[in-house]
């Protein structure tokens, strides 16, 4: 079989995409490994800068985002007692929108059979050939059959994972890497949120994050050391520690009930350059990792899409070659942007174990400084609502 692009990978870059190219007529078609249920099972991010919003819209899919989706203007850090406002709508004219990635690949994977965007589930065994030639394929098996694809591109969009990263010769690539020594609980319950507004907070024990899936569906996190097993943390012991680290004005709000999902999931900077060699692009967590802080891991993967779709608009229309050669450093550029914000505050709100009461005390000036200071303010309000692509 032959199309345009192969896409590797039905996340959300890989759907987003896909999606893009279909609506600008180039043919593609998408494999993964694992069935739509599965891929929506997996309770992940919640905030959408523009850049997500926008393709949404873009594509025509927004409907259902738009309705039940809810716009935010600003959020809260916290530091164990106060609360401080970012007014992101104030100081940037912008908002964001919470809205779970699983609605979101739900509505793009809903679109499929309309939009005649062919998905491969439980496509096993992916394997990238030629990638450094004008002809590169794909081979997979599916229901034991063996599978050949003969493409233009492959776009890898195959998670953190995913075989597309290692196809690049370890010669040509690199990988830079912070890994932390914590990761986030999470817990998804049918309640009502604690508050109206996200709360991040660095309490004495720890950080948690206070934020929704829709006023009657909430989802919490606190950090743990690697070393905890989701077992020992009963749902009644996650609500405990919630109503410490979030504040006695938070606490007073947190309506408990049982857990629909909870999980532990590492936390990880993560970049690999170049973002694409010879015929293979690679989008998302495929090139990328940053730590959940700044809620910047779907954007920054909506983003690659975008420079993606317009590598491959420029070659396939326009016969423009030097498009797919400026992919990676174009994309590179707001991804760094991405890892800084989101490590310096993974570094404010989290307690690290080599930190001392040293530390523990810039990390409370700094909040204080926040708290007291517009311009400070201004920068992480820009940084939160999306640097533009
Ligand atoms: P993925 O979602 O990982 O999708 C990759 C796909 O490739 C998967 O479906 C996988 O099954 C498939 N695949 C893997 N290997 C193969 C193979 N061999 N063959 C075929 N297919 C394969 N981001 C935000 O922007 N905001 C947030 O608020 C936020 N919160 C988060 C909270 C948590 C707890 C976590 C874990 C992440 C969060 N993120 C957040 C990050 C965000 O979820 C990811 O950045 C996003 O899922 C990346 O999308 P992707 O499509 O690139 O990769
Ligand atoms: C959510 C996740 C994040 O990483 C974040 O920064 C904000 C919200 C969420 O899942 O709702």
């Amino acid at each position: 079989m032959r199309t345009q692009v192969v896409i590797i990978g039905a996340g959300p870059s890989g759907l987003l995409l896909g999606h893009k190219l279909r609506q600008e007529g180039i043919a593609c078609i998408v494999l993964e490994r694992q069935t739509g249920p599965y891929v929506l099972s997996r309770i992940r991010a919640g905030v959408l800068e523009q850049v997500t919003v926008g393709l949404m819209e873009q594509l025509g899919l927004d409907a259902r985002m738009k309705a039940e989706g809810l716009p935010h203007d600003g959020f809260n850090l916290a530091d164990g007692e106060r609360l401080i406002r970012i007014d992101i709508k104030g100081l940037t004219g912008k908002e964001v929108m919470v809205y779970g990635q699983t609605e979101l690949t739900r509505d793009l994977m809903e679109a499929c059979g309309s939009r005649d965007l062919e998905v491969v589930y439980e496509a096993a065994d992916v394997a990238l050939h030629d990638i450094e030639s004008d002809a590169p394929y794909v081979t997979y098996t599916k229901d034991g059959v063996e599978q050949r694809i003969d493409a233009r591109f492959i776009v890898g969009c195959d998670g953190f994972h995913g075989p597309s990263r290692k196809a690049i010769p370890e010669s040509v690539g690199r990988g830079f890497e912070r890994v932390y020594p914590f990761g986030w609980l999470g817990i998804l319950a049918d309640v009502p949120p604690c508050n109206h507004e996200l709360i991040y907070a660095n309490h004495e024990r720890g950080f948690a994050l206070a934020s929704m899936r829709s006023q009657t569906r909430s989802r919490y996190y606190i950090d743990v050391p690697l070393t905890e097993k989701i077992e020992d943390w009963s749902d009644d012991r996650v609500w405990d520690e919630l109503a410490i680290r979030l504040g006695p004005d938070a606490a007073a709000h947190i309506t408990r009930g049982p857990s629909l999902e909870k999980s532990i999931a590492p936390l990880r900077s993560y970049v690999f350059e170049p973002m694409r060699h010879g015929s293979l692009l690679l989008c998302g967590d495929a090139a990328h990792i940053v730590p959940p802080t700044g809620a910047k891991g779907l954007n920054l993967a909506a983003s690659d899409v975008h420079y993606a779709a317009e590598a491959m608009l420029g070659f396939f229309k326009a016969n423009d070659n030097d498009a797919i050669a400026g992919y990676s450093a174009k994309a590179l550029a707001r991804v760094w942007k991405s890892e800084r914000f989101s490590w310096t505050l993974t570094k404010l709100m989290h307690r690290f174990p080599e930190d001392g009461p040293f530390e523990r005390r810039m990390q409370l000036a700094e909040l204080d400084y926040i708290a007291s200071s517009e311009a400070a303010q201004r920068s992480i309000a820009e940084n939160y609502v999306g640097l533009p692509v």
